[in-house]
């Protein structure tokens, strides 16, 4: 079917394991690209619905939950909250979130192994799995460690090794280990459900290659499952576990679904949640088109583990396209939640309240479309200050203030018309279907450069054009340049809203803009002459090299802390004795290495009462030029100390982890007043 013959759309985004806060790889991987995609569907006035919930089983969330001595519902109802109320404040405009430990997703789940299992769907198969004697448990996917037969990297998973994207079984891995106790675990009988993916191998790849125009990443990974030496193998659905869905027949004490079984059903609950009576229509007609967004390391799952069990239920639609981005490191190292090597966006949000599009706008401008993609926050900062502030906020700004001084904020009515504003406006109606073309191929970044090219030709015409110094010889002709300017910036404000949601209903109140929606945008006036404008104000601001020196000095990999290596307490403090020490916060100036020492670092500290000098015992832990511009607490009135030859009055604050690292204490805000008093 063609693009335009569908009626209506349903588009998910991965369901992201609850297990953890979420991050910009998240976001770039599969929610931004997806919400874009959803709002210029919406922007066209397509019937879309947009899904996505919480993956709440599966070994990540059980492992989670035996790190933080919590039960799994617990570490799932904490991270569900914590994202669904990040994705909220980015602006992924879901239209439902839910959660798989609910009640529906149970059922639906349940029903649909069922429903299977009466068709004969499942081999029922004995076979040996690793069992770790110690706990007393069957060791599922990444129960299980060791080396990956492929590549040879330890640390791969029972179900896929990270590094070289191999899916495995964990009785491939070579020196397996339990993940609960270390041991080496033994192989025990046990039986399973297995869907026959050999038996289905002729429809799958039918279905696979009725899909060539697929993205090449993904198209790729499909045919290499299929093409590899014995073909696709049975995989079981089940798993010895007490975390998840139970097996719904009789004889599967013990079990529950395999959480690739049951997450993507997640899919159909949540539609079925929002929409209790229409969700048939989304998932079983076929003129609905199915779109999954995702990371790559979904794909299999996607394009062939889940088409196969639809298709074999028989009753639903299969996936029409499934984008899959590659990954996106951070500062050259893969993003890690366990190593707390992430950008979080609670934490972003924090430190650049009501920045959403500012980050949406680079992770989509460095997106890992094709390939991964690497995020640093000196691009981010170059990104921001040059394209942002400097084209897109630049060229807004200009058409306004200057329509304020000279027309009292009012569209004025064309004077005389040029060449120049004929080809304006021939770029103007180009640019909305350039942009869509981009979009209905999956590539934002694309999509995005062309919506700033335009921004890019405003700021060339009133370049070019000059109306600040036309004014006075030719007011007329500058009424005309307005007035291009501002339908410009109109139709600039629709086109970026998919992408700048925030920033772009800024602009609409500003303009006072009517109608946003994409199918209006061969209208080229959007802006009739006498309509009143809002008063202005700055879109974006720049970004310091302070700012961006804090963030990249919070950036520190942590391995996972052992607790019981904790410093026992000192012995009882007064607060009188609490009180002698004067601690003031201070942003430090300069950092250097104390010539001939290994761990000393002399700093130039900036406390809002005196520039001074600190000797501090940190070089094996910071480098001098990422701490610039950091502010750090310090204690102020301590007697000073020659260290090194070098006078030091004062000393730094600093969390001793157990293995010996410091960490700045630092104050919560960025920008907290030098010499605020730390009590
Ligand atoms: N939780 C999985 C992950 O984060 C994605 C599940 S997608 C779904 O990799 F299809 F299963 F829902
Ligand atoms: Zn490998």
């Amino acid at each position: 079917m063609t693009q335009n013959a569908f009626k209506r759309h349903l588009i998910t985004a991965a369901l992201p394991y609850a297990n953890g806060p979420v991050h910009i790889g998240h976001l770039a991987g599969c929610y931004l690209p997806a919400d874009i995609y959803v709002r210029y569907l919406r922007s066209k006035g397509e019937d879309v619905v947009f899904i996505c919930g919480s993956d709440e089983h599966g070994v990540p969330i059980t492992i989670k939950a035996k790190q933080e001595g919590k039960q799994p519902q617990d570490v799932v109802d904490h991270y569900h909250r914590i994202m669904q109320e990040a994705f909220k404040e980015f602006g992924i405009s879901f239209n439902h979130y839910s959660r798989t430990s609910s009640k529906i997703h149970h059922q639906t789940a349940a029903d649909f192994f069922k429903t299977l299992h009466d068709q004969n769907g499942f081999q029922v198969q004995e076979t040996e799995q690793y069992f770790d004697t110690e706990a007393q448990q069957f060791l599922a996917d990444r129960y299980i460690t060791g080396t990956c037969p492929k590549c040879m990297q330890d640390g791969a998973y029972g179900d896929q090794c990270e590094r070289c994207g191999t899916s495995l079984n964990p009785t491939d891995l070579i020196q397996p280990r339990s993940k609960l106790s270390g041991n080496t675990p033994v192989l025990k009988k046990t039986k399973n459900w297995f869907l026959p993916l050999d038996r289905l191998q002729p429809k799958i790849k039918a279905y696979i290659e009725s899909h060539a125009e697929w993205k090449t990443n993904v198209f790729g990974q499909c045919k290499s499952w299929l093409d590899q030496e014995g073909g696709l193998q049975p995989r079981a659905m089940t798993r010895d576990l007490d975390w998840g869905v139970k097996v719904p027949t009789e004889d599967a004490a013990g079990k529950v679904l395999y959480v690739w079984f049951d997450a993507p059903i997640g899919y159909i609950s949540a539609t079925k949640e929002y929409l209790p009576d229409t969700w048939q229509q989304y998932w079983k007609q076929n003129d609905t088109r199915l779109i999954h967004f995702i990371g790559k390391d979904n794909i299999v799952f996607h394009c062939i583990i889940f088409p196969a069990m639809l298709m074999e239920h028989g009753g639903f639609i299969l996936p029409d396209a499934v984008p899959a981005n590659e990954f996106l490191n951070l500062e050259g190292e893969k993003i890690s939640t366990s190593r707390n090597w992430a950008v979080w966006l609670h934490e972003y949000l924090n430190d650049f309240p009501n920045q959403q599009d500012v980050l949406r706008y680079v992770l989509c401008a460095n997106a890992p479309e094709t390939k991964d993609n690497d995020f640093t926050w000196h691009d981010f900062q170059a990104r921001n200050n040059n394209e942002l502030v400097a084209i897109l906020g630049n060229f807004i700004n200009r058409t306004l203030v200057l329509t304020e001084k000279y027309f009292q904020n009012t569209v004025p009515a064309c004077g005389i018309i040029t060449e120049k504003e004929t080809a304006l406006e021939a770029n103007i109606r180009a640019t909305p279907k350039a942009v869509s073309k981009a979009l209905d191929q999956f590539k934002f970044r694309e999509a995005l450069t062309e919506v700033m090219n335009l921004a890019r030709a405003g700021n060339k015409y009133l370049a070019d054009t000059e109306p600040w110094k036309a004014i006075s010889h030719n007011a007329d002709y500058v009424a005309t340049i307005l007035n291009y300017a501002l339908q410009l910036a109109a139709h600039v404000c629709i086109l970026m809203e998919p992408f700048l949601p925030f920033t772009s209903k800024r602009l609409q109140h500003m303009l006072q803009l009517k109608a946003t929606h994409w199918n209006t945008l061969d209208v080229f006036i959007r802006l009739e002459p006498g309509h009143r404008l809002e008063k202005s104000e700055l879109l974006f601001s720049k970004l310091d090299d302070i700012t961006i020196a804090h963030q990249i000095s919070k950036l520190k990999p942590s391995e996972p802390v052992n607790t019981t290596q904790l410093a026992p307490l000192n012995a009882t403090c007064t607060f009188e004795d609490f009180q002698k020490a004067d601690i003031r916060i201070a942003t430090i100036l300069h950092a250097e290495r104390v010539p001939k020492t290994e761990k000393l670092l002399k700093l130039i500290l900036d406390t809002g009462i005196d520039e001074r000098t600190v000797v501090s015992g940190i070089a094996a832990d910071y480098k001098p030029e990422q701490i610039i511009g950091t502010q750090v607490c310090i204690v102020a009135n301590l007697a000073p100390r020659k260290i090194k030859g070098i006078e030091s009055k004062g000393m730094i604050l600093m969390a001793e982890q157990p293995d010996g690292k410091l960490l700045f204490v630092r104050p919560d805000a960025i920008h907290s007043v030098n010499g605020a008093k730390v009590k």
